[in-house]
């Protein structure tokens, strides 16, 4: 398969951007290298190495050092007031540590950089089998995009990489951007929503056969691994649940011309019965109000147990954008997965030609 370092780089840079990011993004200028697996310009089989270098490191050496002796509170940045709503409380009780540094550096979404680089990779060899992925934004706060705004796939496609909301409507992007401002007078977080979309993809993915293979399921638990992604709703999932069955389903039709079936709506999100249908694949992620705030939380000191403010850390307002990109990522890494249980072909060209042969099997049903 081709691989273009430029295509990673891009998702990289849309990862780190949106409005609401913090000050650890103004830090790095995240670029992959490549390490191995990939011989001029094409996978070789053998696992991809990349690298991605956290510049912030350099202001870190001290406080992360793998070898020296820990050096003292301060100059190990040591974090002894957990904050909630993070891993700090849990992670140190498991690993048995009074310092919850040894946690967070490793809970954080900074790891996130390295699945959109693999992401990239899986997106590459989605489009060469005619899939498309993106995102858009669907609430930040009480800030909603209107309901049809993910009608139009292409003008979601061709929304500009540095976009400070995913929403191709401007009043929608101006009263996003009004929440974080909001939010951050408030010296506080806030919540939000954001869509993934998926078209081209045949129908028939996952299986409704046994409860691990369901797609639907697979690319909730892909979307929930996502830091402070709390809810995932499928299609119209959420909406639906409360109103009747007949408002709820997408009818059934068929286009002799085309010879395929047709659905006019799509408020399933192209998944039934843990297959893909043949419809856009619609998946919402829903993502808590960030824990760390200027104003730190109530929190106790976990060597003193004296009741305490939480450590503040450098922090996002809301990386709705960035949760996005991240969750275009972790679908298309699943979605490849699923292509190729389906297709198989240690080629792309093998898989290609299987799903022509899969394409043509279904016009002929
Ligand atoms: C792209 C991205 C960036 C994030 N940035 C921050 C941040 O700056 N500050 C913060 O407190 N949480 C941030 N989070 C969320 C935390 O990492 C997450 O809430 C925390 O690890 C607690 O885990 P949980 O909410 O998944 O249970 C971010 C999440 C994502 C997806």
């Amino acid at each position: 398969m081709p691989v273009s370092r430029a295509a990673i780089n891009r998702e990289l840079k849309r990862r780190m951007g949106g409005y609401g990011r913090g000050g650890r993004m103004k830090i790095e200028a995240d670029e992959v290298e490549i390490l191995g697996g990939v011989r001029f310009g094409k996978t070789l089989g053998s696992p991809v190495a990349l690298l991605i270098r956290n510049l912030d490191f350099a202001n870190w050496i001290g406080a992360m050092d793998p070898h020296g002796a820990h050096p003292g509170d301060a100059l190990a940045r040591t974090i002894t007031r957990p904050r909630p709503g993070h891993a700090d409380l849990a992670g140190a009780l498991k690993y048995g540590t009074h310092d919850a540094r040894d946690i967070l550096e490793r809970a954080s979404a900074r790891e996130t950089a390295a699945r959109t680089a693999a992401g990239a990779l899986a997106k590459a060899f989605l489009t060469a089998l005619g899939v498309a992925v993106t995102s858009r934004t669907v609430a930040v706060g009480r800030s909603t995009a209107a309901p049809d705004e993910g009608d139009d796939f292409d003008a979601l496609l061709a929304l500009p990489d540095d976009a400070p909301m995913r929403s191709p409507r401007p009043a929608t992007v101006e009263a996003m951007i009004a929440a974080v401002d909001d939010a951050r007078r408030r010296a506080d977080s806030v919540g939000g929503c954001f869509e993934v979309l998926a078209r081209g993809l045949p129908p028939g993915l996952g299986s409704h056969a046994h409860w691990d293979r369901r797609l639907d399921a697979r690319l909730g638990a892909a979307l929930l691994s996502i830091q402070a992604v709390k809810g995932v709703c499928i299609g119209d999932g959420l909406e639906v649940a409360g109103g009747g069955g007949r408002e709820a389903h997408d009818p059934i039709g068929y286009d002799p011309t085309a010879r395929r079936f047709t659905r006019p709506s799509n408020r399933a999100g192209g998944i039934e019965g843990g297959m893909t249908n043949g419809e856009i694949v619609r998946l919402r992620g829903y993502l808590k109000p960030l824990a760390t705030l200027p104003r730190a939380l109530p929190s106790v000191d976990l060597t003193t147990k004296a009741l305490s403010e939480a450590d503040v850390e450098r922090t996002d307002t809301v990386p709705i954008v960035a949760a996005g990109v991240v969750a275009e990522a972790m679908t298309a890494l699943v979605l490849a997965d699923s292509m190729l249980e389906k297709l198989g072909g240690d080629s792309l060209r093998e898989t290609r030609t299987g799903l022509d042969a899969y394409w043509r099997t279904l016009r002929d049903y």
